[in-house]
């Protein structure tokens, strides 16, 4: 029987596959179509210390390769939340993580103290809400405002607690890096990409809110490549999240160095993707022969040492690769990015 268990800050998860906030709500509409025990873990909406409301107008529109949402950070509330979601998610013997919003570190820091002793497994930090102490500058896309909260939620809270990246960045491993020496004890990624969609006959943007976050199959690859750098260059797990709709397109994200996935946009396609992703992952280890989920997580990396010698993509200009690196992935990882220059 494969082991598909994995461990991170100190929780053993009975698989890697989660389920994105924002994509699957509090499960209630998903337990009668599978055992909300048998994911890896819930990461539940976006939960403020009051309720949100949330934007006007068009918040959601499909795009060629997934879809683009403005809705706002809609949530009832941290009250709500204990009172009526958690009780009722603890009964179907979920494990939880609360995924956090604030517009002030002040918002962050009152969830997680509401949530210490609750039960959750840990808090999953939301960084890319509008930091209304820096005019609207999104703390996940100022490192100063990154940090920040990370440190101040840090002090807050005993439970694990991972930073959701934003994607929106020139370089996110300076992010990781910023929100590791804060404090973080895990890295998720990646968040939406910011888009747009002009309705051509009415002239205007489509989405009430001008722009919204992309997501679904066409950022994988943005993701993937992000969390590969990210787990080149921190310390803590990183928690994988973009674009996954089948257990292959897990299996690439544990390769290259994710020690969890989140499924979200499937989740709205195909209400059972991220049993299926469970599932998908069980029979590629079964074909492949291998017996526990840890022995992929990292599986596509060079071996320790020649991660130098692959290209330097987040690497300063001007720095040099330490020494050759060899082997078939390193070759194909060369030749695909000579390639990529192509483009
Ligand atoms: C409708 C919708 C709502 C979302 N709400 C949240 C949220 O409340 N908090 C959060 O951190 N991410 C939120 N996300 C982002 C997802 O959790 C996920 O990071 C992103 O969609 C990329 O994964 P995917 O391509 O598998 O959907 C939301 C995404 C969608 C599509």
């Amino acid at each position: 029987m494969a082991d598909l268990s994995t461990e991170l800050c100190g929780i053993r998860f009975k698989n890697p596959v989660w389920t994105a906030s924002g994509c699957f709500g509090y499960g209630r509409e998903f337990a009668d179509v599978f055992p909300l025990s048998e994911l890896g873990a819930i990461c539940v909406k976006g939960t403020a210390p009051e309720p949100w409301v949330g934007n006007k107008g068009t918040r959601v529109v499909e795009t060629p390769g997934g879809m683009l949402n403005a809705i706002g950070l809609q949530n009832p509330g941290i009250d709500y939340f204990l009172n009526v979601d958690w009780p009722w998610l603890r009964e179907q013997g979920a494990t939880v993580i609360v995924n956090i919003v604030g517009r002030t570190v002040a918002e962050y820091v009152a969830v997680a103290r509401r949530l210490e002793g609750s039960g959750v497994a840990a808090v999953e930090l939301n960084i890319s809400c509008p930091n209304v102490k820096e005019g609207g500058l999104a703390f996940g896309t100022s490192l100063k405002g990154a940090a920040e909260v990370t440190a101040a939620v840090r002090k807050a809270t005993s439970l694990p607690l991972m930073v959701k990246l934003s994607p929106n960045v020139t370089n996110i491993v300076d992010f990781a890096k910023a929100v590791e020496d804060a404090g973080a004890d895990a890295v998720t990624l990646i968040n939406t990409l910011l888009g747009m969609s002009v309705d051509i006959r009415k002239r205007k943007p489509v989405l009430g809110n001008l722009f919204g976050g992309l997501s679904g199959p066409g950022v994988k690859p943005v993701a993937l490549r992000m969390v590969w750098q990210v787990a080149g260059a921190v310390k803590i797990p990183v928690v994988g999240i973009g674009g996954i709709m089948t257990g292959a397109d897990a299996v690439e994200f544990l390769m290259a160095g994710a020690r969890a996935v989140q499924v979200g946009t499937a989740c709205f396609v195909n209400p059972r993707a991220p049993i299926d992703v469970i599932n998908g992952i069980a029979a590629f280890m079964a074909e492949t022969g291998v017996s526990r989920v840890a022995d992929l997580v990292g599986a596509a990396r060079p071996a320790a040492g020649a991660e130098g010698n692959l290209p330097a993509l987040g690497r300063e200009a001007g720095t040099k690769p330490a020494k050759v690196a060899t082997g078939e992935t390193a070759d194909a990882l060369r030749q695909f990015m000579k390639d990529s220059d192509r483009f």
